[in-house]
This record gives structure tokens, sequence and C-alpha cells, in this order.
């Protein structure tokens, strides 16, 4: 069980809550929580966007009843919450300058990742993309941390106009990635290194027993839930 110590709106039809609890079980950035809603028999998975000992944040938009009920909820509520789980990013692989690019409520996980990275030295960059100023958020967040920050919207509202990879470096050793699937099939074909890419699919159990969230790769069916929600670039087929 956590307890709600915020619930606040962040960007048009986003929420930032940060929740205190047991965070034992959360083991690398990239990992989900699955949360159980009143009234709803499925849980809701949501990405780790921060934790610590006994504090996790999350950011969730709310786009159907589960999260409007999420949104309603107060400061002192609490809620049951499955944590530690998927695979999460492997930084190992990352090389000395990562680039990082998370596109709407795929950049949340993509924070808890940037402070690791730069906790080991890494010198990072970050493109956020979203589709106009009114749901931008977080950028001053990953600056904060030290990362290079770049920020795209589709209608030049805010930041650099276009898409994600309009805004490419050349010089990064390594990739992570988080966002819809259209642009996350786009990174894949724009970036020339390794990298890896973490997948919002729809959920049933959210711990692997259904195989309800089954997807083909070049080793096999994988469960995105257990196996995932992290793929390696080279492991996935569109
Ligand atoms: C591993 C993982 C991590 C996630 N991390 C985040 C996060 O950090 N922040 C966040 O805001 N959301 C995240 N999601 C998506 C989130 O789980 C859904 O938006 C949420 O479950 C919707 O619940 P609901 O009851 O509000 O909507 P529902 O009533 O269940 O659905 C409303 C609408 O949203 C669509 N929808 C529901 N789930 C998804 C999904 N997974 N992908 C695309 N469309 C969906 C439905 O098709 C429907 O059109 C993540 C999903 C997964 C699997
Ligand atoms: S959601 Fe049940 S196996 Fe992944």
């Amino acid at each position: 069980m956590f307890v709600i110590c915020e619930n606040t709106k962040i960007a048009k039809d986003v929420y930032k809550m940060t929740l205190s609890g047991d965070t034992s079980k959360i083991t690398a950035t990239g990992q989900f929580v699955n949360i159980k809603i009143e009234g709803k028999y499925l849980r809701r998975p949501i990405s780790v966007c921060d934790f610590e000992d006994g504090s996790l944040t999350i950011i969730y938009k709310v786009v159907g009843e589960g999260t409007e009920i999420l949104s309603r909820m107060k400061k002192g509520e609490e809620l049951d919450i499955l944590t530690g789980l998927g695979n999460g990013y492997d930084t190992g692989k990352s090389g000395e300058n990562p680039l990082l690019i998370g596109g709407g409520v795929g950049v949340p996980p993509m924070y808890a990742l940037c402070k690791k990275l730069i906790s080991e030295g890494k010198k990072v960059k970050v493109i956020l993309g979203f589709n106009k100023s009114d749901e931008v958020f977080y950028k001053e967040e990953f600056e904060t941390l030290g990362a290079e920050v770049f920020v795209t919207t589709v209608d030049g509202s805010f930041g650099i106009k276009g898409f994600v990879t309009d805004v490419m470096p050349e010089d990064y050793t390594y990739f992570y990635t988080c966002g819809p699937e259209p642009m996350l099939k786009s990174v894949y074909e724009k970036t020339k290194t390794s990298g890896q890419f973490s997948f919002e699919e729809r959920m049933g159990c959210g711990f692997g027993a259904c195989m309800g969230c089954s997807c083909k790769t070049k080793y096999g069916d994988k469960r995105i839930c257990k196996d995932g929600p992290v793929l390696l670039k080279e492991e996935i087929i569109w």
C-alpha cells in the first residue's frame, strides 16, 4: 500500500503523483508499477518516473475512466500498487554520450534513467517531443539533472517545430526511447547506433501469466510485461 503525498496537474490532462511506501522491489529505471483502481478489474500500468528509498513518483495522462479516477485522488489517500515490474533499462551499454528520446507520456521513464546515467558520469542529451505547448512538461527537471535538453512540438508552439527525429544529434554513443509506436518506429529508422525501446502495450495481468501482451521478436515471442517493457533494437520486428 502506498500513501499519496502529492497529485498535481503539470500539463494538459497530465498529472504528477508522488507516493510514500515500500520501493525496495524497484531495481531498475524503466520498470513500471501496476495500480489497483477502485471499481476496475484490471490494474493500470504506469512507468516509474522517479524513485528513492520510500518514495515513488509517477506521471500519468488522463485518457479514460481509470486515470480520471486517479486524477481525483487526494493527499493522504491510499493506493494498492504492485512494484518492481518489468526488466527496465540496462545502463551498462550506454557509452559516454547516450541520447534519450521521450514522446508524450513516454517522457516519465526517461527521467529516472537520465538521473542514473548522469550519476554514472555520462554526458546525456535528451529530446522531449509533444504535440503543442500546453502538453510540455519536465524540461526544467531534466535540465536541473544536468542534461542538454531539446524540446520539439509538432505545431511549433514551444521549442523546435517538428518531430523528435528532426533534431537528432550526430554524436551519441547509444540511445533509449519511449513514446507512441509511430514515434518509436521513426526513431528505429533514423538512429545509427544500437539502443533500447520501451513499449507501453495494453496489458492484462501485468506479471507474465495471461500472455495478453505477447509480441513477436527476432528471438521468439516475448511478454511485454515480464520480458519487457524494454526491448533491444536488434530484436524488434515491426
Ligand atoms: C508498461 C507501461 C507503462 C505505462 N506508463 C505510462 C505512464 O508513465 N504514463 C501514462 O500516462 N500512461 C502510461 N501507460 C499507459 C496507461 O497504462 C494507460 O493510459 C492507462 O492504463 C489507461 O487507463 P484508463 O482506465 O484511464 O483508460 P481506459 O479506459 O483503459 O482506456 C482509455 C483509452 O486509452 C487507450 N489506452 C489504454 N491503455 C493504453 C496503452 N497502454 N497504450 C495506448 N493506449 C491505451 C484505450 O485504448 C482507450 O482508447 C503505460 C502502459 C504500460 C503498459
Ligand atoms: S499482461 Fe499478462 S502476460 Fe503480460
